[in-house]
């Protein structure tokens, strides 16, 4: 099965994170238990993703909608949220590996659904309300370092506001299946051993339903 990993981290060719670690670990699992996976990265610190700023995306998808012609620069990143977007769509397994920072996701995490929470594309409107349009068999797993631990039922799980945007915007406005989460939690105040060997085991368990 075609599957995007989407790697969120700044410091991405740093091999001694916990994200590092967390994509090692999928990459491991995959060839030994999904071997038939193909699997297509983006390392999204490496990429021009276009922001929502005037300049930018604004003023591009003004004088596209109003059927005017896009030029130069305007044309270019035109042409690169394109190709994100149909590369987002390709994919029916979407991977996508990040730190928390400040309880949320990754600013060019953040850039990056901008390019994909397009309305037509994604999901669309209707008299009563949204309707997603990424039905067809599509799941998305999140691989999450974090230094804190977030399933303890107490004040930190409901700061745990990356896990929540995401699967509000997979599973309720884009439609997909099922949104899961896999941690390595709790990295400042635990082992590595301990993390990972919890990471481990939760990534067995979960990537048996994702490639069901
Ligand atoms: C700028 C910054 C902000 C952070 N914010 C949080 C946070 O809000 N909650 C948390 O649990 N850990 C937070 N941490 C700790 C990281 O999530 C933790 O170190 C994790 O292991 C980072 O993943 P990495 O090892 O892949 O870099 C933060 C770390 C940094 C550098």
């Amino acid at each position: 099965m075609k599957t995007l990993l989407i790697n969120a981290h700044p410091d991405y060719t740093n091999k001694k994170t916990y994200s590092a670690k967390l994509q090692e670990l999928f990459n491991h699992q995959i060839s030994e238990r999904f071997p038939e996976t193909e699997i297509t990265t983006l390392n999204l610190y490496d990429s021009i993703i276009p922001k929502l700023d005037t300049e930018q995306l604004f003023n591009i998808w003004g004088k596209h909608n109003n059927q005017q012609s896009l030029e130069g620069d305007e044309l270019k990143l035109f042409n690169i949220w394109k190709n994100l977007i149909s590369q987002f769509k390709n994919h029916q397994r979407i991977v996508i590996v990040m730190p928390m920072h400040n309880f949320n996701i990754p600013s060019k995490l953040k850039d990056y659904m901008d390019n994909i929470l397009i309305a037509r594309e994604t999901f669309k409107y209707t008299s009563d309300g949204s309707v997603g349009l990424m039905t067809d068999n599509y799941k998305g797993l999140l691989l999450q370092a974090s230094g804190s631990v977030y399933t303890n039922n107490d004040r930190y799980t409901k700061l745990e506001f990356s896990n929540q945007y995401l699967t509000a915007m997979f599973e309720d406005i884009m439609g997909f299946d099922s949104f899961d989460i896999v941690r390595a939690q709790g990295t400042a105040i635990d082992s590595e051993s301990n993390v990972m060997a919890n990471a481990k085991s939760e990534m067995y368990d979960k990537l048996t339903t994702f490639y069901k």
